[in-house]
């Protein structure tokens, strides 16, 4: 029987990063994976393959709608949608070879196959069974399904159809107005298709700034999504090809129906757990079917730990990837932390939305007091020359203490300006410490600053 220090369960962000930390820790560490290919649902089907197609049909948008305004005149590209998504696979590709890559330079096992626990300490694929003083669990998630609707993938379909569909659709209808359905909704709108969004709740992307869901529902709209809100989807059929989503308006009980070419069901992720025996081993639960860990994302079943979608918090990657490191230490006698309050998120549409910590609720609701610091990206000289204008940086700070408490932008490079505040915030900054940062003009960065200055005496461009 082949023996390990560790053997990590999915090769997704959490458990390939786990895997290399593990091993740079100097533990001999196997990593299985079922899939083909290493690297989860993030380089699979999600994050990446989504963000290949967000970046192709963002250059089509730009094409079509503001090249002709600086001058750039002439055919605008039509799309072969098979190169777009050989281009996507290829991205993909790169992608998990790289991880393939790093296995091999930090002499990681690769056991190929479906793994499950049937004793603590051991670990079986197909008919192996390998010894491992600890075992991290990171199986990530899978789609959730919706009552009333059947995924056949080709009509019915979820992110994961949504990225190989044959052509784009003329018709799609959405449910949920999530990331997904936010990012996919956006891809194929730009392709053309007639997108309608039909979402439960009165918001779009529940948990962000009202001001920020505002804004960003009305920028789409412009873009050409049309949404359907507070409406809760009661079944979806198909007939011929085609498909008819009913749903039910929450505030009058009212019943309508809309027709789809394709229909994206993007209402939620729920932790893939199946065949691996855990229930079998006593490994506690969640309410909502997560894996239950401590702080040190020890489960109750000692030398078992698990890590990232599987687990409570938000389902993100690099949240995965923070768990991974830090499992890994922890295993190898080290301090392994995540800071919880500091996880950004992203929602890759364009404009970009990006938001850390503390939402202006948060903060109402603990009864915490506040001050916002706007400004506006019309002030920005750089987002106005890629007219980039809409959209604004908001930081929350400590009334007392300027301390930052959160922050939340919409606008160009947000994915990216976001980590000005998380770092500010890891280190307790003030307003005023970014505030009086030189910040290097034109740059998309300088509305971070003013937003900051709003905070204290005032934005200057305001
Ligand atoms: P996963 O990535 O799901 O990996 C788990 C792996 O474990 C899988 O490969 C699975 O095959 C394997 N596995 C499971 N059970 C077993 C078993 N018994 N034996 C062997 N192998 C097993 N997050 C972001 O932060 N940014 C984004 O832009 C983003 N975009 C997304 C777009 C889409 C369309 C989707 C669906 C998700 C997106 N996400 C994004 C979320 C992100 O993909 C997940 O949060 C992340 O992949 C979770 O990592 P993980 O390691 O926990 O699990
Ligand atoms: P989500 O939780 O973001 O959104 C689901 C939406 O569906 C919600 O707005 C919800 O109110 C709505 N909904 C639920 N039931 C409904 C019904 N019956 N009818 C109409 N609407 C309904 O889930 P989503 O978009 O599927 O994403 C799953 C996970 O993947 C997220 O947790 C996210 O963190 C991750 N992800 C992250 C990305 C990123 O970081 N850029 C990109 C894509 C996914």
């Amino acid at each position: 029987m082949a023996q390990y220090d560790v053997i990590v369960i999915g090769a997704g962000p959490g458990g390939y990063v786990a895997a290399i930390r593990c091993a740079q820790l100097g533990l001999k560490t196997a990593c299985v994976e079922g899939r083909a290919t290493l690297g989860g649902a993030c380089l699979n089907v999600g994050c990446i393959p989504s963000k290949a197609l967000l970046h192709a049909t963002h250059q089509l948008h730009e094409a079509e709608h503001n090249f002709a305004a600086m001058g750039l005149k002439g055919k605008t590209p039509s799309v072969d949608w098979k190169q777009m998504q050989a281009y996507k696979d290829d991205v993909v590709e790169q992608n998990t070879k790289g991880i393939e890559f790093l296995f091999k330079k930090n002499k990681i096992d690769w056991i190929k196959g479906w793994a499950t626990v049937p004793a603590p300490g051991q670990v079986k694929v197909g008919d192996d069974l390998y010894d491992a003083k600890a075992i991290i669990l990171a199986p990530g998630s899978t789609p959730a399904s919706l009552p009333g609707v059947e995924i056949d993938e080709k009509i019915v379909v979820t992110s994961t159809g949504a990225l190989t569909l044959p052509k784009p659709p003329k018709k799609l209808v959405v449910i949920g107005a999530g990331v997904i359905g936010l990012e996919m909704g956006s891809v194929y709108a730009r392709l053309g298709a007639e997108v309608t969004v039909v979402e439960f709740l009165d918001q779009i992307t529940p948990g962000m700034d009202p001001e920020v869901q505002r804004t960003l529902q009305r920028i789409l709209k412009k873009q050409g999504i049309n949404f359907i809100m507070g409406a809760a989807v009661q079944s979806v059929a198909t007939k011929a090809g085609k498909a008819k989503v009913s749903y039910k308006l929450r505030k009058d009980d009212s019943e309508a129906e809309i027709d789809a070419d394709t229909v994206l069901v993007a209402t939620g992720r729920k932790p893939y757990v199946e065949g691996l025996g855990l229930e079998a081993l006593g490994i506690a639960m969640t309410e909502r079917g997560q894996i239950a860990t401590d702080a040190h994302w020890a489960t109750n079943v000692p030398g078992i730990y698990a890590i990232g979608d599987a687990i409570t918090g938000p389902m993100l990657a690099h949240k995965a990837e923070d768990e991974g490191m830090a499992v890994a230490e922890v295993i190898a006698g080290k301090a392994g932390h995540v800071n919880y309050g500091v996880i950004p998120g992203v929602i890759y549409t364009h404009p970009e939305v990006a938001s850390v910590g503390e939402t202006e609720e948060t903060l109402k609701k603990a009864g915490r007091a506040y001050k916002a610091g706007k400004f506006s990206f019309m002030g920005n000289a750089r987002a106005k020359a890629i007219f980039a204008g809409d959209g604004f940086v908001k930081i929350l700070v400590d009334k007392n203490t300027d301390r930052i408490l959160g922050a939340h932008i919409i606008g160009p490079a947000a994915g990216d300006l976001i980590h000005e505040i998380c770092v500010a915030m890891e280190f307790g900054a003030s307003a005023q410490d970014l505030a009086l940062t030189c910040h290097a003009h034109p740059t998309y960065s300088e509305a971070v600053r003013e937003a900051a200055l709003a905070c204290g005496d005032g934005a200057i461009h305001a």
